[in-house]
């Protein structure tokens, strides 16, 4: 038996962490049981080439860390993070809304690559993380989609105008600029659900957003 897994991915700041609490909070209500999960697990120790990469201690810039080795520090912090917390509950068929997860490396290190190597790419995250490292493959990635000044403008708020608190890739705007137009063929390629979260200029509702996240959830609940 296989659990179900719902992920929210996006970029820095298009709200994963709200919209995630809110679609567990449907899902509360409907009396089913679930466990949320979050990545990277900064809790862990798992986690620690991640905080090396974010926290510019290999490099200043994130193109300064290979797409593949990046990819694979968040990969083998979900292995152990699975292998230790939820592989059980998974495998007896539990349901779990992850904020950000195997599909964050689509997002943030394909724009490193030539575009000619994309698809390439996007098939070793896949075969690496789910074939191989056996982490499981979610049911429906829902995208939420938001213009890098939007975003940048929340999380500018978020950290009180401390720019200091922002990783490598928050404080780099050209490269997230690069990175959301690199997600948008991911999502494709890889057949998420794309939800559009502000007009070019300001957010949508956080109650607007959470609305269509359900809807695209509901067949996999
Ligand atoms: N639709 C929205 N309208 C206005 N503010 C929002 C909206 N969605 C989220 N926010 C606010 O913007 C900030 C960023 O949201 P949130 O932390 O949910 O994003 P995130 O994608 O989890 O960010 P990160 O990538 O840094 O983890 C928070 O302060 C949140 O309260
Ligand atoms: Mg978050």
């Amino acid at each position: 038996m296989k659990g179900k897994l719902i992920v929210i991915e996006g970029l820095d700041g298009s709200g994963k962490a709200t919209q995630t609490a809110l679609l567990c909070d449907y899902i509360k209500e409907s009396g089913r049981s679930y466990r949320k999960l979050s990545f990277p697990n900064y809790e862990s120790p798992s986690s620690a080439l991640v905080k090396m990469y974010l926290g510019g201690e290999l490099s200043s810039k994130p193109d300064g860390v290979n797409p593949y080795a990046a990819a694979a520090f968040y990969a083998v912090d979900r292995c152990a993070d699975f292998l230790k917390y939820w592989k059980d509950e998974y495998e007896g068929g539990g349901l779990f809304v992850s904020d950000r997860y195997a599909t964050s490396n689509a997002v943030y290190q394909t724009s490193k690559l030539p575009e000619a190597q994309w698809g390439d790419y996007l098939r070793w995250l896949e075969d690496f993380e789910y074939d191989k490292l056996g982490v499981p493959k979610p049911d429906v990635v829902i995208y939420l989609d938001m213009d890098v000044s939007v975003s940048q403008q929340l999380l500018s708020k978020r950290y009180g105008g401390d720019e200091s608190k922002k990783d490598i890739h928050e404080l780099d705007v050209g490269f997230l600029r690069s990175c959301r137009r690199t997600a948008l063929c991911a999502a494709e390629a890889l057949g998420w659900h794309v939800i559009r979260c502000d007009d070019g200029r300001q957010p949508r509702s956080v109650s607007d957003i959470s609305k269509d996240i359900i809807e695209a959830a509901k067949p996999y609940l």
